[in-house]
């Protein structure tokens, strides 16, 4: 039986009202149930890896919104964990890596044999899903694209400014394309083997792509994410592919072109009149509401909401964030989000 749905129509082109809704980090510490299972598992590498909780975190969200999509709970920093890197979420410092500066370090440490063995718990994570959502609900897929996961990688934590990661693009290239190859590998497996399991659409974070120089950044955020666009495409030629290079301002436009994805996150910088005109022709446009709004809520939430629906809402259009909802957020503000852009109040 085939059943609409409706987030993955609007990644084909049509345009729906209202259109479909989930929202970037829909599950996570602001909500309180989240938090209960959460206590479940000291280690959130191993609360990532156990399907049980997984699959219990991904729903969560879904209980209280009836979200058009859910996505996986995982976490980008999985692949330099399968690769073999030591990764380590400390709590209030976010994630803390061993870092891999050069070409003796990157030799030394990752093996690319093990990454698929080591994902297993998430691929099962995902065919559970894939079961268990409602049939109306579409589950996405996700990885962190090449230069976002290098960053962490290379610095060993998130970072201010990405200095020291420009720095090394720049001084030892050599290094960082071979670092760059090993991730569009990696993902691309990570990335197919997810759509193997049930996945129905994948999207790629990159969320630092915009420290990048428009030089960087056609060669560490759009090559990259144009060969795994290709080498997932060649295995799930129909899959739609979501790219969210977070902060690109004017080299969205560049981006879409070259890497033909389906969909684009867009962050909440970006003009929306020039959205609609240069960027809504080429993919189905998916944001842009600033999370701080969310977190405010109130009168000047409901008027944002209302001018993205009429500017972004007459074409192919995903209801979302700019970026993912942060801790803060209290949820009846997304109880209200989803009741505005359904037209319910
Ligand atoms: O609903 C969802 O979107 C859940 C799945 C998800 C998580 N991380 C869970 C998570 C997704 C899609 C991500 C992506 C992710 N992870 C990105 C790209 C998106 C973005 O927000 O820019 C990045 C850069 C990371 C790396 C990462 N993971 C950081 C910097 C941190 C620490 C900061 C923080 O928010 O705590 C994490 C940890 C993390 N990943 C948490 C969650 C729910 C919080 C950890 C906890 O519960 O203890």
């Amino acid at each position: 039986m085939n059943v609409t749905k409706r987030f993955l129509q609007a990644l084909k082109g049509e345009t729906l009202t209202p259109p479909p809704l989930w929202l970037m980090r829909q599950a996570g510490r602001y909500l309180p149930e989240y938090r209960e299972t959460r206590a479940k598992s000291k280690n959130f590498l191993h609360f990532c890896y156990s399907p049980d909780l997984a699959v219990e975190v991904t729903l969560q969200p879904l209980r209280r919104y009836a979200l058009d999509a859910a996505i996986l709970f995982s976490d980008i920093l999985v692949i330099p964990d399968a690769l073999g890197q030591k990764v380590e979420f400390v709590s209030g410092h976010g994630p803390q890596l061993e870092p891999i500066k050069n070409m003796a370090q990157l030799e030394s440490t990752l093996d690319q044999s093990h990454v698929l063995r080591h994902l297993e718990p998430v691929f099962t994570t995902v065919s559970r899903l894939a079961k268990e959502i409602p049939e109306t609900t579409a589950l996405i897929g996700f990885a962190g694209a090449p230069w976002t996961v290098a960053t962490y990688m290379v610095e060993g934590k998130g970072s201010k400014n990405y200095e020291e990661i420009r720095s090394i693009a720049y001084s030892d290239p050599k290094f960082f394309q071979r670092l760059i190859d090993i991730l569009v590998e990696s993902t691309s497996k990570y990335l197919i083997e997810q759509v193997n399991r049930g996945a129905e659409c994948l999207q790629l974070f990159d969320s630092w792509a915009g420290v990048l120089s428009e030089q960087q950044f056609y060669k560490w955020s759009i090559e990259p994410m144009v060969r795994i666009v290709e080498n997932v495409k060649a295995v799930h030629p129909t899959v739609p592919i979501i790219g969210f290079p977070r902060g690109a301002g004017p080299l969205y436009e560049a981006y879409i072109r070259e890497t033909k994805i389906d969909g684009v996150g867009l962050d909440h910088t970006v003009p929306l009149e020039w959205a609609r005109d240069v960027l809504q022709p080429l993919a189905t446009l998916q944001g842009t509401l600033d999370n701080l709004l969310l977190v405010a809520g109130g009168e000047q939430m409901e008027t944002e909401i209302k001018r993205i629906l009429e500017i972004l809402g007459q074409g192919p259009f995903i209801f979302n964030l700019g970026h993912g909802i942060v801790p803060q957020t209290p949820p009846e503000h997304v109880e209200r989000l989803c009741a505005l852009v359904r037209g319910e109040v």
